[in-house]
């Protein structure tokens, strides 16, 4: 299997598969095909883009997707595409007369979308796995009104329906109310920037760091179902994580994977789904193959998954994550209870052991890479 999908119910369609990490398309310009494509190739099966020109080029992306069908490297039911429909693009607000209202935008531009993502050599019916709206509008009454258009198009041309950027807890809180007083249906997904407090304050953000409280909504609290939660800037914001901390660098280096996935892989364990960015073919089969590594080393071998488990705290602790609440470490606990309950010994590890021998492995790489 190319990558691990998470699987989850809507409120409008049962049993989704989502793959947790996608391949991100925005500002790629010219390159976007050949790395569409490079990217399915190197075992990606989620594709991110968006209807804006100013960060996307969505035509692209559908030739990189066409020409791996074409070539028999991966087929339409293999994939996960995700676009978004962005009101506040130039496109619409530059010729807001040309459409007579946001629902008529909407349905263009999904339609645009469909044709340049899905046509028809992609297999029939066309379909898109994914739209989101790019933006929460400061006029509740457009979001209502894109969100009822996006909806008539749920579930036999797009799957599921989402929110990006959806700035805090109270915004979501918001919003989800106003949507159910209007008979509509929750997002089934959020995408939102993966940032330490320091930058969601330094970018004059509102929210709390790693989006703690919205991820806490998305595994069920305020949202009434498992809601996945996709996450941008994973690397681009935290490299004082990726680069520097003992339990990515420890563990990248005991797996010889990359630290990037390493880092991935960790966050993929507390139910993220990662967004990829990068431009270096290099980078996305280092990325694929290490969190694969890593996640078979997590559940296959014995002393792999406690000193995965410490690895996880750590992270935990500082994205603020309940880790009670995380389906893998739920399911551990689970497994734990049980072979105790039939007398099985647990593996054990000395805490301070492992952490002196990641510490050490971590100082390898950082010599090695520099950082
Ligand atoms: N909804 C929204 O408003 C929104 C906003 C921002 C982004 N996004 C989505 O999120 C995607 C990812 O965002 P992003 O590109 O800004 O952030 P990112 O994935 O966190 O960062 C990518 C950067 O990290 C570097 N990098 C170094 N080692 C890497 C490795 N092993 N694997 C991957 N990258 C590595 C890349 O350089 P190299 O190219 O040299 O590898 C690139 O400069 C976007 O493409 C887009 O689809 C959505």
């Amino acid at each position: 299997m190319a990558c691990r999908y998470m699987t989850f119910d809507t409120s409008r369609v049962q049993n989704q598969k989502m793959p947790m990490i996608i391949y991100g398309t925005a500002w790629k310009q010219d390159q976007t095909a050949n790395l569409v494509y490079e990217a399915l190739k190197a075992g990606f099966r989620a594709i991110d883009t968006g209807s804006s020109s100013k960060h996307y080029n969505e035509e692209g992306a559908g030739v990189g997707i066409r020409r791996a069908c074409a070539e028999g490297l991966v087929q339409r039911s293999d994939l996960f595409i995700q676009t978004k429909v962005s009101l506040l693009d130039p496109a619409f607000t530059n010729f807001r007369d040309q459409y007579s209202t946001v629902s008529s935008f909407v349905h263009a531009s999904v339609a645009s979308s469909m044709s340049k993502l899905c046509s028809v050599d992609l297999g029939s019916p066309p379909y898109l796995d994914c739209v989101l709206l790019h933006e929460m509008y400061e006029d509740m009454e457009e979001t209502l009104e894109a969100w009822r258009a996006l909806e008539k198009h749920v579930p036999s041309q797009i799957r599921l329906i989402g929110m990006c950027n959806v700035t805090d807890r109270h915004a979501l809180e918001k919003t989800l109310a106003v949507l159910a007083l209007n008979h509509l249906q929750p997002p089934d997904v959020i995408q939102n920037g993966f940032l330490p407090a320091q930058v969601v304050e330094a970018m004059g953000r509102l929210g709390d760091g790693y989006d703690h409280a919205i991820r806490e909504d998305c595994a069920g609290y305020n949202l009434e179902k498992r809601t996945p939660y996709q996450a941008f800037w994973v690397l681009t914001a935290n490299t004082y994580v990726w680069k520097k901390e003992w339990y990515v660098l420890g563990l990248a280096s005991v797996l010889g994977i990359s630290p990037a996935a390493a880092w991935y892989a960790l966050l993929i364990s507390l139910d993220i789904v990662v967004l990829n960015g990068t431009r270096n073919v290099q980078h996305m089969k280092e990325d694929i193959e290490g969190v694969k590594r890593a996640l078979a080393w997590r559940d296959d071998v014995a002393s792999g998954k406690h000193v995965w488990r410490m690895c996880l705290e750590e992270v935990a602790g500082l994205t603020n994550t309940s880790l009670g609440i995380t389906s893998w470490f739920k399911e551990d606990t689970n497994r734990a209870y049980e072979q105790e309950l039939k007398g099985e010994a647990q593996a054990s590890v000395d805490r301070s052991t492992v952490q002196g021998v990641l510490k050490s492995e971590a100082e390898k790489l950082r010599k090695t890479f520099m950082y």
